[in-house]
């Protein structure tokens, strides 16, 4: 997730554009710029990796004074479009050079965009959406910043925060925001933008929240507000009581958390881009290369460590269910040492959310080597994963800073779940209608997570009761066993209970022998058809005096009588269940381990990526 910064006032910009970037480190990025605008125009300055780089390299002109000026605008980038590099790093600008541009977000039409540019004389330098951005208002830029920023935003599509700063208009910075944070703060004297509270908590507390499409003007004197038409607008400012480092979380007491409830966002970015209307409604992997030459493939093979091992067991079932091809699913760090079976019709299918595990790239390096084809899933542009890979595809959930992965893990899933679907259409397995109704399906999860989070409390009082027990067990049947693998991973990481996973079929196989009074047992119950096998497993457990809790869905009755405890979930397809699923049982190992003690986003032992053996 990018950070934005900008600022109008009376001190010299650059410092404060650096002080403000630091403060939105903890959203996380890969490369850092600024542009102030002093007497001799516009000057930019970035740089690929951490801010003190930056800072480094502008050290000797702030010195002698040669970044004077008190007007500028900040970023820090978490790559989406195009490597971590200094020239894909923001701002950018036009042509002329004398608009520059910083952007969160996703143009979703940006290749369009750009070929109409180039038709028009624009000339790109970056790999980035963002700079047809910069293009566009020079192409509508006759004298006035805001003609051109509304006659831009109109052929925008997808999401954005901006700001813009333009050589001609050197009293105003120009801000603007589509579902991506952007605040502009009033301070005496001075006015500032970010994408986040605590960039501006040293200059002001008084904050404007800019709702979808609004338009900030900056002065030094004053802010105005305009709708996206160009009407005048009245705005109340709020007054901000958090400090900086709950600010950073945005309110929410952990990283963890708020990453939880970041996933209906994140489900939406994942998905918007990849979905295409034309006639209907079709999935869309052109931008990754995706196409008939994968169709004919033998066996798709997934591997991967941890969360994204679970991932790609559900991708197993998927890949199975809508392609109908033979799929494996294994731990990377088994699978490099089993001298596994290469075909080269074989695609192999690599998860990482760091895209940096050292497992991950062995098993993926083993596969390249023995011919096959990679597509890997990865949140990280620029990873050793993403760059080795022959195709990707990036999950863009944003920087995940807890050690226990939430969000990335849901849109791994949104990804598996597109490949699966578009290569049971090359194959023919999937027809007009099913990819029609599983299209419908994915497009209401986000808003159906968002269902789920609004009922938090009720996860939050039963962990109350039940964190102290001594073992909880989850099991489930097909989606709802991988979905039970990994809620027991995020139960154990983070609360240290002892926790496992069963295949509810395998329980009379050994692990009921576990099963007393002092466990708790939650059933995944989303398999329709499977419904009567789970109730005779929640029973068998119940008889050994466990304590039950069964996950399904909203208009289903058939545990009530059964189990303790039920937490119902919105109604979606059985196959794409785990995405929502899983929620509840990520916020029950949240409430466990706050309800422990014990910080959730810095378990012990634990790193977030495992980059060794
Ligand atoms: O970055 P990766 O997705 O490759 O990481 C894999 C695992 O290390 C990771 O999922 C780990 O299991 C998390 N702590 C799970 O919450």
């Amino acid at each position: 997730m990018c950070g934005i910064v900008g600022y109008v006032g009376d001190e010299e910009a650059a410092p404060v554009l650096i002080s403000g970037l630091k403060r939105l480190e903890y959203r996380g990025y890969d490369s850092a710029g600024i542009a102030v605008l002093g007497k001799s125009g516009l000057a930019i300055r970035k740089s690929k990796g951490a801010l003190k780089f930056l800072e480094e390299k502008i050290a000797g002109e702030l010195k002698e004074g040669a970044l004077n000026g008190t007007l500028g605008i900040g970023h820090t980038r978490w790559a989406t479009h195009g490597e971590p590099s200094d020239i894909n790093a923001h701002p950018h600008t036009d042509v002329s050079g004398k608009i520059a541009v910083v952007h969160n977000g996703i143009i979703e039409n940006h290749a369009k965009l750009k070929e109409w540019l180039i038709s028009h004389g624009a000339n790109f330098r970056s790999e980035t959406d963002t700079e047809v951005i910069a293009h566009l208002l020079n192409f509508y830029y006759h004298g006035d910043l805001l003609k051109a920023v509304i006659e831009a935003l109109k052929r925008l599509e997808g999401s954005y925060a901006l700001g813009i700063a333009c050589e001609d208009e050197p009293d105003r910075i120009i801000a603007v925001r589509k579902e991506c944070p952007l605040v502009a703060g009033a301070g005496k004297g001075e006015n500032l933008i970010a994408s986040d509270v605590p960039a501006l908590l040293e200059y002001t507390r008084e904050v404007y929240y800019l709702e979808d499409r609004e338009i900030a003007v900056l002065y030094r004197d004053r802010i105005e507000f305009f709708n996206a038409e160009g009407e005048r607008r009245e705005k109340q400012s709020s007054h901000v009581e958090w400090d900086a480092a709950a600010a950073e979380k945005g309110g929410y007491e952990h990283f963890m958390l708020k990453e939880i409830h970041e996933q209906p966002k994140a489900l939406t970015d994942t998905l918007r881009a990849r979905i295409k209307t034309y006639a209907t409604k079709t999935i869309n992997l052109e931008e990754i290369g995706f196409d008939q030459s994968w169709a004919n493939a033998n066996r798709v093979v997934i591997a991967a460590c941890g969360t994204a091992w679970h991932a790609g067991v559900i991708g197993k079932y998927a890949f199975e269910r809508f392609a109908r091809i033979p799929t494996e699913a294994d731990i990377a760090s088994e699978y490099r040492y089993r001298n596994p079976i290469f075909n080269p019709r074989d695609i192999f299918l690599i998860i990482s959310q760091s895209g940096e595990t050292a497992d991950t790239l062995a098993a993926m390096r083993m596969a390249k080597k023995n011919g096959n084809r990679i597509i890997a899933i990865t949140n990280a542009v620029g990873s050793t994963l993403a760059r080795e890979a022959d195709l990707v595809m990036y999950t863009w959930a944003g920087p995940e800073i807890a050690v226990a992965s939430t969000k990335a893990f849901t849109t791994q899933l949104m990804c598996i779940y597109l490949i699966a679907l578009q290569l049971g259409r090359l194959r023919e397995t999937v027809s007009d209608t099913e990819l029609a109704s599983c299209i419908e399906a994915l497009e209401k999860l986000p808003e159906q997570a968002e269902q789920i989070l609004a009922g938090k409390e009720n996860i939050q009082r039963f962990a109350s009761q039940q964190f102290n027990k001594a073992k909880v067990f989850y099991m489930g049947r097909l989606f709802d066993y991988a979905v039970s693998l990994e809620s027991a991973l995020k139960l154990k990481e983070i609360s240290y209970t002892h926790s496992e996973a069963f295949a509810a079929g395998e329980l009379k196989h050994g692990p009921i022998a576990l099963v007393d009074e002092t466990t708790l047992v939650t059933a995944l119950c989303t398999q329709t058809a499977l419904f009567d096998k789970m109730d005779s497993n929640i029973k068998e457990v119940k008889a050994r005096r466990a304590a039950t809790a069964v996950i399904t869905y909203e208009d289903v009755d058939y545990f009530d009588k059964t189990a303790d405890q039920v937490f119902r979930i919105p109604r979606t397809l059985d196959s794409l269940s785990p995405i929502l699923s899983i929620i509840p049982c990520q916020l029950y190992a949240y409430y466990c381990s706050v309800l422990r003690g014990l910080d959730p986003d810095k378990p012990r032992n634990l790193a977030k990526s495992v980059t060794v053996e």
